[in-house]
């Protein structure tokens, strides 16, 4: 189905797909995921005439069941992106995945951002050369995207620095609910723009500062859980990666070990693939851990931030 396509869909006509498209839902594939109260809520149209519409896009998307032996097709479609660090690299199973959602944790400083610059360069490698052959968007939470750094890297990889910072897409959130908007535009622009990475960073800051309290916290992680859904959905439907950040906590109830844990609870745990956990070593150093992958050891490298972005370090 065309993208712009709403009118196909049976119950909906010019005026509705108005409605529809001006809240961001520009797609079958935004209204396949979208829950259909929040469509009614955003929308004004009605929640019946809600649900045949997001029925027929997901009968349209063919969202219901499919074989086994077609999910190991679409498998093997999978690619993957470097990070710039063999040993990162091989930590991923080979760099970070499309059709997959990977999280970077660690504490302030320890070089989450530094990596996701890093890769929205690598990204526009070609395949040969451990890219996507695709672009780059930077959802930027936090205002820490620095095109100098950017700039940098790709000059430092031999790249033609102009040209790279042409094909990463920024897009400023400034609260948790624009956040949402965002994520449910990437439905259309990422196809259109040959999107193969997208940045969200962080994934959890706003939410963190807006929902303060135990009352707050059940509210605050079913709409975490809607948008990390959406983006689940993203890497599935156009075989991109989707990198997130997150932040760690303290966790007072720990004896031993690491006091620090991730933020947002269950919902980021189950909601990411790939869970790498970063601290600072010794001499400059980072070290990676993977926690908590369905398919990956649980291990650890390390790597090392340079002016090429990221890079191996000795063991
Ligand atoms: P928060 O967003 O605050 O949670 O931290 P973060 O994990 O995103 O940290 P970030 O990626 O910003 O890492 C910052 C660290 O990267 C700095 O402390 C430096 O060690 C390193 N760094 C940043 N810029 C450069 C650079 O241009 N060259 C080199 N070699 N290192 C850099
Ligand atoms: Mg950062």
């Amino acid at each position: 189905m065309e993208n712009n396509d709403l009118k196909n869909l049976p119950g909906v006509g010019p005026a509705t797909a108005n409605k529809l498209e001006s809240a961001g839902l520009t797609t079958a594939e935004a209204i396949g995921v979208t829950p259909p109260k929040e469509i009614a809520e955003k929308t004004g149209i009605g929640f019946n005439t809600v649900l045949n519409i997001v029925s027929a896009a997901r009968e349209k998307l063919g969202v219901d069941f499919i074989t086994a032996e077609d999910l190991w097709k679409k498998r093997q479609d999978m690619l993957r992106c470097s990070t710039g660090s063999k040993n990162l690299n091989e930590l991923l199973g080979g760099g970070i995945e499309t059709q997959a959602m990977t999280e970077l944790i660690g504490e302030y400083g320890v070089g989450k951002t530094q990596i996701s610059l890093t890769l929205c360069v690598m990204v526009q490698l070609s395949v040969e050369n451990g890219g996507l052959s695709g672009n780059a968007v930077y959802v930027d939470t936090e205002g820490t995207f620095i095109p100098e750094r950017v700039y940098q890297i790709a000059e430092a990889l031999g790249l033609d620095p102009h040209e790279t910072l042409g094909n990463i897409f920024l897009a400023r959130a400034y609260n948790s609910s624009h956040q949402s908007l965002l994520t449910e535009h990437l439905f259309k622009f990422c196809p259109e723009n040959n999107v193969k990475l997208v940045v969200v960073d962080s994934m959890i800051g706003h939410f963190r500062g807006e929902y303060v309290g135990r009352e707050n916290l059940s509210e605050r992680q079913q709409k975490l859980n809607s948008q990390l859904h959406k983006l689940n959905r993203l890497t599935e439907a156009y075989n991109l990666a989707v990198v997130v950040t997150n932040q760690v906590q303290a966790n007072p109830t720990a004896f031993f070990g690491d006091p620090n844990r991730p933020a947002g609870g269950n919902v980021m745990a189950h909601a990411c693939t790939h869970r790498v956990y970063l601290r600072k070593g010794g001499k400059g150093t980072r070290i990676a851990t993977i926690i908590d992958s369905p398919n990956l050891p649980e291990s650890k490298t390390r790597f090392r931030i340079t002016e090429k972005g990221v890079e191996d370090a000795e063991e």
